[in-house]
């Protein structure tokens, strides 16, 4: 045996941004997922801290293949355990391109937070 399991998937849900756009019901949604499809002792679904992408949440990243994923809704969650997740696809709409390597965290006057999740 090589390792626990065959992938593990960082979900942030701990930084400034990730969680107030949703990350925790899309760490739900995959674990639910996985549950369901009998793939909990191969796929590891982790509450992560922050990736240091702040504003470009919520951030997944799929290891050992080093994919980095932003932007991922529940409803995107659902597109990748229907398919890219378990095949080791990439779904190219949600990569996560950079600019620049390293940290990339978005001014907060451009992060996208729903108003219910906004400071008051
Ligand atoms: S809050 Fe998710 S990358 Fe920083």
């Amino acid at each position: 045996m090589s390792r626990p399991y065959e992938k593990v998937v960082f979900v942030c849900v701990h930084g400034r941004t990730c969680p107030r756009q949703g990350s925790l019901e899309t760490c739900e949604v995959l674990r639910e997922g996985v549950s369901e499809a009998g793939l909990r002792d191969k796929i590891r679904i982790v509450k992560s801290g922050c990736f240091a992408q702040c504003g470009h949440g919520p951030m997944v990243a799929i290891e050992p293949e080093g994919i980095w994923y932003r932007s991922v809704t529940a409803e995107d969650a659902r597109e990748l355990l229907a398919g890219p997740l378990l095949s080791g696809t990439r779904l190219e709409r949600l990569l996560h391109r950079p600019e620049s390597p390293g940290k990339n965290v978005i001014p907060q006057s451009q992060w996208h937070i729903p108003p219910s999740e906004q400071d008051s």
